[in-house]
């Protein structure tokens, strides 16, 4: 079977195919016949070395970590699960890729497809989905009726997070260049801000929940759009972030978060069930696996709109 791996972190061009053997799976693992892979920026921060503190230095290492596919077969130990059903799920990105033909997930990270959802569709919701549903659930009491800022909206995150906090009665504003404002306002923004016209900063509004989605607008900034009791979300998880929100939300109300996605089987069920009940799941291009080079240098260079997404043909 055809993998896509790098023996180095680096750059696309270190991403190469090679033949494996199919794997055979344990007692507690679930052989997949991989159908569709999502991309998400952790893909790549991994491939570049940002963040081998967690992920290490052992290679071959295999790239992606958001999929959906048919069980091909199962350990003695497997109860849930059976050979034929339609998945998907995510795998710790940290320890394994899914940019491959076969892989071997556990039974926690992965949950049933539903028939009406395209295989792309549900690869394209594990990490984004489950993200914005955790910052929007966990991490911040009711939104009914709350002013929500979602900076840097019209990608995978943003997508399911505007339309997530909608459902639930929030006012969101939404941020992003213009290319991606008629997303935002299909899936629901009450405002629109094209940030190469408009300094968020500059805004005269406050916020209940400011979600921080593109690495470029620190806590310190946005403190003056915070209402005296509201939430900072953000979504990088560095030391320096975990320190300063730890010293802020001792003394302050403004309370400072950290996004640490964490997957379940109930959030990607819910979200299934929420996309067959018309969350809009926009999935701007797909690639064959062999374009692996092309689809990782192009979503680096230029972004990507809503989700990109691989079909695996074999
Ligand atoms: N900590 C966790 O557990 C966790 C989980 C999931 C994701 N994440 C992180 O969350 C982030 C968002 O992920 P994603 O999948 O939604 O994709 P993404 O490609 O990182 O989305 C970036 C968004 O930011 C916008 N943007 C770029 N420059 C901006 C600026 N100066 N001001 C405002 N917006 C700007 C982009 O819009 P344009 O294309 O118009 O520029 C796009 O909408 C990534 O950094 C990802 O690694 C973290």
């Amino acid at each position: 079977m055809k993998r896509i791996v790098y023996d180095k972190y680096g750059s696309v061009d270190d991403l190469h195919a090679v033949e494996v053997n199919k794997p055979i799976p344990d007692k507690e693992q679930i052989l997949i016949k991989v159908k569709a892979v999502s991309i998400n920026p952790l893909d790549w921060k991994i491939l570049m070395g940002e963040v081998k503190l967690v992920s290490g230095k052992k290679f071959p290492k295999s790239v992606g970590c958001d999929f959906s596919g048919t069980i091909e077969s199962i350990g003695q130990g497997i109860q849930k699960f059976k050979a034929g059903d339609d998945v998907f799920g995510v795998i710790n990105p940290f320890k394994e890729g899914v940019l491959g033909e076969y892989i071997l997930v556990n039974e926690k990270e992965i949950a049933r497809k539903p028939a009406n959802l395209s295989f792309e569709h549900a690869a394209a919701i594990p990490t984004a989905g489950q993200s914005a549903l955790q910052m929007l659930t966990k991490n911040v009491n009711s939104i009914k009726g709350k002013e929500i800022l979602i900076n840097g909206a019209s990608a995978g995150v943003g997508m399911f997070a505007i339309q997530i906090a909608k459902s639930q009665g929030a006012i969101v504003t939404a941020v992003s260049s213009a290319k991606g404002h008629h997303l935002l306002k299909k899936w629901g923004s009450d405002y629109v801000i094209d940030y190469n016209k408009e300094e968020v900063t500059n805004l005269r509004k406050q916020f209940d929940v400011i979600i921080e989605l593109s690495a470029k607008l620190p806590f310190r900034k946005v403190k003056k759009l915070m209402k005296p009791e509201s939430t900072y979300i953000t979504v990088i998880p560095s030391l320096w972030n975990f320190v300063h929100s730890f010293s802020n939300n001792i003394v302050s109300g403004k309370k400072y978060k950290i996004l640490l996605m964490k997957s379940d089987t109930e959030s990607l069920n819910r979200l299934a069930s929420d996309a067959l009940k018309g969350i809009d799941i926009h999935i701007s291009k797909t690639y064959p696996m062999s374009d692996y080079k092309e689809a990782y240098k192009t979503i680096i260079k230029e972004g990507a709109l809503g989700k990109v997404v691989f079909n695996i043909l074999s």
